[in-house]
Parts: C-alpha cells; sequence; structure tokens
C-alpha cells in the first residue's frame, strides 16, 4: 500500500503554513507547494524534526498551467494523494477600470485555474485510490460581488459554486470537498492585496490565521460542504441571500473602501 499524502499548495505563508502544523501534528506525510522556497524549507525542517514525519518541498509558480499539471503528475504518480488542501490565493484592491491586468489575472490563473486543475485530477485520483478529502480555501467574498476588488469576489464565487456542485455529484462516494469560506484573517493577504485600509480590515479585528484553519481542517475531516468561520461572516454569507440584488454590491462597497 502506497503511503498517503497530504498536499498543500500556499505553504509559505499564513493560512497554508496552519495547515501544514495542522496536518503535521496528525503525522501526516506532506507535500508544500508555493514560490518561496526557502520559507517552505524551513518549515519542512521545523515538521520533520517535531513530528517525524516526511515532508517534501515543490517550489511551484501555480499562475503557470503547465506547471500546475506537470506538479500533479510528478506527485501523483507514485503516491496516494489522501488530502487536498488548495489554498494558495491572492487578492487585488482596486478600481476596476485602474491598474495594470496582471495581478488580476494572475488571481484568476491561482484561485481558479489551478484550483479546478487540482481538484479535477484530485477527485479521480482519489477515488481510484479508494477516498480522500479536498478542502478548497474560498471566502465570503464568494457569496457578494466586491466593487473594488471585482475580480477577487468573482474567483471566490467560482470555488464556492465549484466546490458545491463537486461534492453533490461525489455525494455517496468516499471522496468529499470542503470549501472554506474565511473572513478577514490575520496573514500577509492583505497587505500583498492592498487592502490594508479599507474598511472591512481597519473596522474588526481580523481572525487569527491558526483559528481560521483549524475550523477549516475540522469541517474537511468532517466532511461538510461548507464552512464559514466566525458569527459575522455567517451573516455576510446569508445576508445577500435575502437582501434586494441591486443593494448587495452597493453595501459590500461600504466594506470594501
Ligand atoms: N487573509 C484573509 O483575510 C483571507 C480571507 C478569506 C480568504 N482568504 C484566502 O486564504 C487563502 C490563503 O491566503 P492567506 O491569507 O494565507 O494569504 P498569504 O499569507 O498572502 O498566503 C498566500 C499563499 O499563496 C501562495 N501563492 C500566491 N501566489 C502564488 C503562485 N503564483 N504560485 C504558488 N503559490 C502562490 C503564496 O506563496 P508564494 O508567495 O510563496 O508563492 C502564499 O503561500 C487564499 O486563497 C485567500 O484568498 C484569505
Amino acid at each position: 500500500m502506497a503511503a498517503k499524502w497530504t498536499v498543500i499548495t500556499g505553504a509559505s505563508e499564513g493560512l497554508g503554513v496552519e495547515f501544514a502544523r495542522l496536518a503535521a501534528a496528525e503525522g501526516r506525510d506532506l507535500i508544500l507547494v508555493a514560490r518561496q522556497e526557502a520559507k517552505m524549507e524551513a518549515l519542512a525542517e521545523d515538521l520533520r524534526a517535531r513530528h517525524g514525519i516526511a515532508v517534501e518541498v515543490r517550489p511551484t509558480d501555480l499562475s503557470d498551467p503547465g506547471a500546475v499539471e506537470a506538479l500533479w503528475r510528478q506527485i501523483a504518480a507514485r503516491r496516494h494523494v489522501e488530502i487536498l488542501v488548495n489554498n494558495a490565493g491572492l487578492g487585488y484592491s482596486g478600481p476596476f477600470a485602474e491598474g495594470g491586468p496582471e495581478r488580476e489575472m494572475a488571481s484568476v490563473m491561482v484561485n481558479v485555474a489551478a484550483l479546478t486543475l487540482l481538484t479535477k485530477r484530485a477527485v479521480a485520483h482519489m477515488l481510484q485510490q479508494g477516498g480522500g478529502r479536498i478542502l478548497n480555501v474560498g471566502s465570503t467574498a464568494g457569496f457578494m460581488p466586491g466593487p473594488n476588488m471585482a475580480v477577487y469576489h468573482a474567483t471566490k464565487a467560482y470555488v464556492l459554486s465549484l466546490g458545491e456542485a463537486v461534492a453533490e455529484e461525489l455525494r455517496g462516494t468516499s471522496v468529499t470537498v470542503t470549501t472554506l469560506c474565511p473572513g478577514a484573517t490575520a496573514t500577509n493577504f492583505a497587505k500583498d492585496a492592498g487592502m490594508e485600509g479599507i474598511t472591512l480590515f481597519r473596522a474588526l479585528p481580523p481572525a487569527s490565521a491558526r483559528a481560521v484553519a483549524a475550523a477549516g481542517w475540522r469541517a474537511m475531516k468532517a466532511g461538510k460542504r461548507v464552512k464559514v468561520t466566525g458569527p459575522l461572516n455567517w451573516l455576510f454569507s446569508v445576508g445577500p441571500r435575502f437582501a434586494p440584488r441591486a443593494l448587495v454590491p452597493r453595501i459590500a462597497a461600504i466594506f470594501l473602501k
């Protein structure tokens, strides 16, 4: 029987590091994926020493579909991937009409294209191997359009829709798909996306990355389809269903200014 592995993308920073720590604490062998190799190597060394597990580091630019396909081929050729955490993601804050498209296009490639390809490959692989769990990191952004962060919100709506649809297709099988929807969380994400000054991050203290990852991890292991973290975020997730459609982006715009 091949050893069982957990693959975590975006494992150089923030939530990805916390997912790696949670998996390692359960004695799971890990494959860490992101671009910053030195950070992942340092994490890998620490987790090997603490937990006596195997940890492989795979530096990969997930905005390159060819690299994503090659990554999966190399990972899955001789291994049983039991858990896939599609966590890598990035955002961009600014008016849609302004700024270059590079960052928005990178977010589509990483948040949408890479996540889709890895989910698709993993579902087929896990069904063949007799089971597995997929945790896709979405966002409360997925529940509403986001003026000033239009592309990011759209990518996260996609993640939520894809996850719920595939989870339904997999009903009754040994493979589950969970979509984790955090709100503002204390990681590099906001700074990286140029969002630090916006109301959402200034008005409320962001949740701790450790707590958010732990909630997602528990939901994944329980086979839940969608996990929204925190009571206020839960309101953000259900509110748009009851508000008039035209009002939702107007309210979202207040938080994203
Ligand atoms: N923090 C929040 O407030 C928040 C809220 C809701 C949802 N989320 C979601 O949570 C997930 C994790 O974000 P985070 O908050 O932990 O942010 P973070 O600290 O900025 O980490 C993002 C991770 O994604 C990786 N990544 C970005 N572009 C990549 C690329 N082209 N190729 C490979 N890896 C790439 C980064 O690694 P490298 O730079 O090393 O490549 C990093 O490990 C994302 O999907 C994000 O949308 C975050």
